[in-house]
């Protein structure tokens, strides 16, 4: 079984999607060890005990980012956790935490990376007036939203769309694009070269 940690920073949908496909068998091979916020009043910690999961709550508490991911790679590392799957979580991670899961952390971002990279994607996509928007699953280097991507889905941008309601398409195709690529990443079934992460033939388990 591999072991998922799950960062998050506030509403946790993506978190209980994730989890609802490893329940439903969508993630074959994976479990949920750990669910960890750094915020104490994010909706997801609440969510995530619902659901019956391991939760921590790791606050930064003035300390040094360093110190902070320390702490985060160390309760990781008690859950012999394998993949980290960053979901809302709305912090930039310390080179020293990338290094230690190096090519073990995915994120989801509310675009079509390397489009509207940081905060507030939605808004951007919208202010900069494209026809298309979408969101990314990519591997977590040290760039900020630009690590290798594993996967993406596309949704127009309609004429009338606020922030919010981008948001809500792109959200549901977030939900349904990040456990498609944990799976994907759980199963071992590709191979990166250079930037490029490609699906491979499934190894007959027989
Ligand atoms: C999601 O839209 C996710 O893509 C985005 O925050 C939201 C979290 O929602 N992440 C980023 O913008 C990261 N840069 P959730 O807490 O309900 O999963």
């Amino acid at each position: 079984m591999k072991r998922i940690g799950i960062l998050i920073s506030g509403r946790g949908s993506n978190m209980v999607a994730l989890a609802e496909a490893v329940s439903a068998g969508r993630i074959p091979g994976a479990v949920i060890a750990v669910v960890i916020s750094d915020q104490s009043s994010a909706a997801g910690l609440v969510r995530a005990r619902e659901l019956g999961l391991e939760t921590l709550l790791i606050e930064r508490r003035g300390r040094s980012r360093v110190e902070h991911d320390g702490e985060i790679a160390a309760a990781l590392r008690a859950q012999e956790v394998e993949l980290v799957c960053l979901a809302g979580y709305m912090r930039l991670l310390s080179p020293e935490f990338i290094e230690a899961f190096r090519g073990r952390i995915l994120n989801i971002h509310p675009s079509l990376l390397p489009s509207f990279p940081g905060l507030e994607a939605q808004a951007q996509a919208i202010r900069h007036g494209v026809k298309f928007s979408g969101c990314t699953v990519h591997f977590v280097d040290e760039t900020l939203d630009g690590g290798p991507v594993v996967a993406q889905a596309v949704v127009p941008v309609l004429d009338d769309d606020t922030p919010d309601t981008l948001a809500a398409r792109i959200l549901k195709e977030e939900h349904r694009l990040y456990a498609e690529a944990v799976a994907l990443i759980v199963s071992g079934n590709y191979s990166v070269a250079g930037r490029r992460v490609s699906a491979t033939a499934q190894e007959d388990k027989e």
